[in-house]
């Protein structure tokens, strides 16, 4: 079963095929890094224009990479639920001209959904039930998941996502962006308990995040020091600042699987390639018996070969949408 899956939620324009859920034959990935380096972030608009005037493009290179033509092509899977409105209907109204012109089935995702089974592709062996860390630049959601299609959502951020908080913190170091691979990257040479900031919520009883004060945190103190007349070495403060964000994760993640009596954790989306966050997992969960998965690297950030996976999966247990398939930016991941 081949099924082309597209992905526009946000500022990556996709297109992949996928065979069974499993084997990807082409993940085409166009990235708008010179419109946000340009803005400095995200505009909603203008990513929007940018994946018209892509969207073309890159499903003929993904149908050519794979070596196929759309003759081949049995299913088209898009993201049409969480993200930037305009992004998501460029996605949708593709997906659905193909369906309608070749006759196809169209399965229309969450594209939660899509980061989770971004991990299965990675590892297919990857057991249910267990608990599921989503961190992106758009979402830090804390989930059950029971198994393929049950989803219990235990927590998220009230505020910023963690991707997001890199992102602002590196922009106001006046780092490249996106912020969380170089913050990542000049931790290593760092002090990670240089400084100590807050670690928000993390004895709060419930499953939520908040990294907006960590971010004011890391923003004044260094306001008040180079008021001082200091030097601050950014290396440091890169790196206590992704302790901070790594310890609440980690700790958050850990609370959920044991209270939830499941011995395996996913950590998904942009955020999940961070290397201390990995290494943190993996140490804490080694320690307590817990499986932790991460997806391949190419796989943790916005890509349209997870949302054919997650399509094909729908499919399989005949969940299709049909041509009044509309696009939902604020939407709960339920069933
Ligand atoms: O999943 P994604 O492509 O987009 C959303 O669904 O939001 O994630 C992008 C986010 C950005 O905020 C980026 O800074 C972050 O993932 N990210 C990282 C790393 N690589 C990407 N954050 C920390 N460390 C990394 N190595
Ligand atoms: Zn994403």
């Amino acid at each position: 079963m081949l099924v082309l899956g597209i992905e526009t939620s946000c500022d990556e324009t996709s297109a992949a095929l996928v065979t069974d859920g499993q084997t990807i034959l082409s993940n085409v990935i166009a990235t708008q890094l010179d419109l946000l380096r340009k803005y400095g972030g995200v505009v909603p608009e203008v990513a929007a224009r940018r994946h018209t005037e892509l969207i073309g493009y890159v499903i003929k290179q993904a149908l050519d990479n794979a070596g196929k033509t759309l003759d081949d092509v049995e299913a088209v899977a898009v993201t049409a639920r969480q993200g930037l409105i305009g992004c998501l209907l460029v996605g949708v109204a593709a997906a659905k001209s193909i369906s309608y012109s070749r006759k196809l089935p169209l399965i229309g995702l969450h594209h939660i959904e899509g980061h989770i089974y971004a991990n299965r592709l990675s590892n297919p062996g990857m057991p249910f039930p267990h608990a599921c860390l989503t961190v992106s630049g758009g979402h830090t959601m804390l989930l059950y998941v029971a198994d393929g299609n049950r989803y219990e959502l235990l927590g998220t951020t009230l505020d910023d996502a963690a991707g997001e908080a890199f992102d602002k913190i590196a922009k106001f170091l006046g780092l490249d962006f996106p912020g969380g691979p170089v913050i990542d990257k000049l931790s290593k040479e760092g002090n990670a308990t240089a400084y100590h900031f807050p670690r928000p919520m993390l004895r709060n009883k419930t499953y939520d995040f908040s990294f907006s004060g960590l971010k004011t945190s890391v923003i004044n103190m260094f306001k008040d020091k180079v008021a001082a007349g200091k030097k601050l070495p950014l290396a440091d403060i890169a790196a206590s600042f992704q302790e901070a964000v790594v310890n609440v994760l980690v700790a958050k993640t850990l609370r959920a699987a044991e209270t939830k009596g499941v011995s395996t954790v996913s950590v998904t989306g942009g955020v999940s390639a961070n290397s201390r966050l990995r290494s943190a997992f993996e140490d804490a969960c080694k320690t307590r018996g817990i499986d932790v998965y991460f997806p391949a690297l190419s796989l943790c950030t916005d890509n349209a070969a997870m949302i054919a996976a997650a399509g094909h999966a729908r499919l399989m247990r005949g969940e299709v949408s049909d041509l009044r398939l509309n696009v939902v930016p604020n939407s709960p991941l339920e069933g």
